[in-house]
């Protein structure tokens, strides 16, 4: 598990760009198209913003979401509405490309809906993960990551593509992806960035093994290629 910081958000939000962006053009060089799946949250709107200025073949380039709120897409709180505002239309990415989570839905009826179009897009089976390219995660500074909060069982399901959750402090209902999948994302990238993340980042790190305590422990420990892009504030409980 690698990490890098930067002076500044910006500074930090630029090089996870100028990586994802790396990752997707190493995989554009095979036949297929590219897959990455993106975080919400405030965090990563600079990241999508610079990912939207890459000069990528974005006619190949497919977007999935790590996590949604069930909220209508047009809702602030909507992760595909932020996306959608800093990465898919700046990037003009066409719509075909674009396999968001219903949050509109009943959030059972969102996540099984999700789950049939990944299994759809990827070709699998039943009981198979998707391999996406590239999987881009946030850390909250409870140590939550993706919708998988401390505590909650789905942190140990390692059966599932993805699955509803509520999450109880903040009273809202979400759908999330599962531990497998980001074990089987072929490089993962977070994207941490603030003064009051730096215990989280810490705790990630240097804490026993306990994805239940600190679910951003989740695949950073055994996953491939995993890169930590940090500000010099979030980074500075590291040494
Ligand atoms: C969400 C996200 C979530 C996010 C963290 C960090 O829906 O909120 O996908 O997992 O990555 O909450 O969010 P910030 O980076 O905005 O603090």
């Amino acid at each position: 598990m690698h990490w890098h910081s930067y002076p500044t958000a910006q500074e930090a939000s630029e090089a996870c760009a100028t990586h994802i962006a790396m990752r997707l053009e190493d995989a554009l060089s095979g036949e297929g198209d590219a897959t990455l799946a993106v975080s919400g949250g405030e965090t990563p709107r600079r990241m999508f913003e610079a990912l939207a200025r890459s000069q990528l073949d974005w006619s190949r380039v497919h977007i999935f979401w790590v996590d949604e709120r069930a909220v209508p897409p047009t809702s602030p709180l909507s992760n595909y509405r932020m996306v959608e505002e800093s990465l898919i239309r700046p990037a003009r990415i066409p719509r075909r490309n674009v396999h968001r989570i219903a949050g509109e839905l009943h959030p059972e009826t969102a996540a099984q809906r999700y789950v049939q179009d990944i299994q759809e897009f990827f070709g699998l089976t039943e009981g198979e993960v998707p391999h996406f390219d590239v999987i881009h995660r946030g850390l909250g500074v409870d140590g939550h990551t993706a919708s998988l909060f401390p505590g909650d069982p789905l942190t140990e399901d390692h059966e599932r593509i993805a699955a509803a959750v509520y999450v109880e402090k903040l009273g809202q209902h979400r759908i999330t992806l599962l531990p497998s999948v980001f074990l089987a994302a072929r490089h993962t990238v977070f994207l941490v960035t603030g003064a009051e993340k730096a215990p989280a980042v810490r705790a990630v790190f240097h804490e026993p093994y306990n994805p239940k305590l600190y679910p951003g422990q989740t695949v950073s420990h055994h996953g491939r290629n995993v890169v930590w892009f940090l500000d010099d504030a979030a980074a500075s409980l590291m040494d």
